[in-house]
């Protein structure tokens, strides 16, 4: 596509670690941004691998990742999404976001100014829990952001959701499902991420050679998120 420049965002991390609060307000404050649900790319239900009598919705093997990263490359060739590409995930209800658009509005005149070029930049942001665990879909991406929190913080915020849709309708987490299943599943996926597989820690160098990026802290408020994710990203629209 002549004459604009495209910039594709991975906004990753573990489940209610805010990828969905934290890609709308990106979406809410980037002009030209629009996002790609990798929660659309589920396989259907009879082929989710089944962990102890439950279904694992957490694995990798969920997720039909031929069909990702082919969106992707089609979102790189022509700047938007494939069309048709139907999304259940805007029927997950997020609750009250943690920062308003007014407060996002503002944030971003910080970090970015008024007027910026940034607004002339086509901005894909692609939501999805497991984004940075396959080097061919890892490299596709401008900016890999892995979002954390403490595991008590994440627990309690996955207990107070009802339920995500799904192909066949929606699923709702049974008991001790997010320490069985959600958390370990995670861990199993990014723990070669971190130094000595400590989820709390720093990147390891092989990580960082990726440009994967994380928070100093691991307990950050959504402001301060979105103001780490605008600066990263305005790392990235000025680099030489
Ligand atoms: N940094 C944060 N501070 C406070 N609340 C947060 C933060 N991040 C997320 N939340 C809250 O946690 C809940 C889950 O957030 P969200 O849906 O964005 O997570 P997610 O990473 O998209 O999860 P999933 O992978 O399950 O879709 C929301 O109610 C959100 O407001
Ligand atoms: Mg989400």
């Amino acid at each position: 596509m002549a004459g604009s420049r495209l910039i594709i965002i991975g906004v990753s991390g573990p489940s209610s670690s805010g990828k969905s609060t934290l890609g709308r307000l990106l979406h809410h404050v980037l002009p030209k941004s629009f996002i790609l649900y990798e929660d659309d790319f589920y396989k259907p239900e009879e082929q989710i691998p089944i962990v102890n009598g439950e279904l694992d919705w957490d694995c990798p093997e969920a997720i039909d990742f031929v069909m990702l990263r082919s969106a992707v490359d089609y979102v790189r060739t022509n700047h938007c999404l494939q069309d048709g590409l139907y999304s259940k995930e805007d029927k997950n209800a997020l609750g009250k976001p943690p920062v308003t658009l007014e407060e996002a509005d503002e944030i971003k005149k910080q970090i970015v100014g008024q007027n910026s070029e940034v607004d002339e930049i086509k901005f894909c942001i692609v939501d999805g829990f497991l984004l940075f665990i396959d080097e061919e879909l890892t490299s596709k991406l401008d900016v890999k952001l892995l979002l954390r929190a403490p595991y008590e913080s994440l627990k309690a915020r996955r207990e107070a959701r009802n339920g995500y849709a799904t192909l066949e309708g929606f699923w709702q987490d049974p008991p001790g499902y997010f320490e069985k299943i959600v958390w370990p599943g995670y861990v199993k996926a990014h723990k070669h991420l971190f130094v000595n597989g400590d989820m709390n820690g720093d990147l390891t160098e092989a990580a960082k050679a990726q440009d994967i990026r994380t928070a100093s802290a691991i307990d950050l408020h959504m402001s301060d998120l979105l103001r780490w994710a605008l600066k990263t990203i305005s790392q990235e629209v000025n680099k030489p």
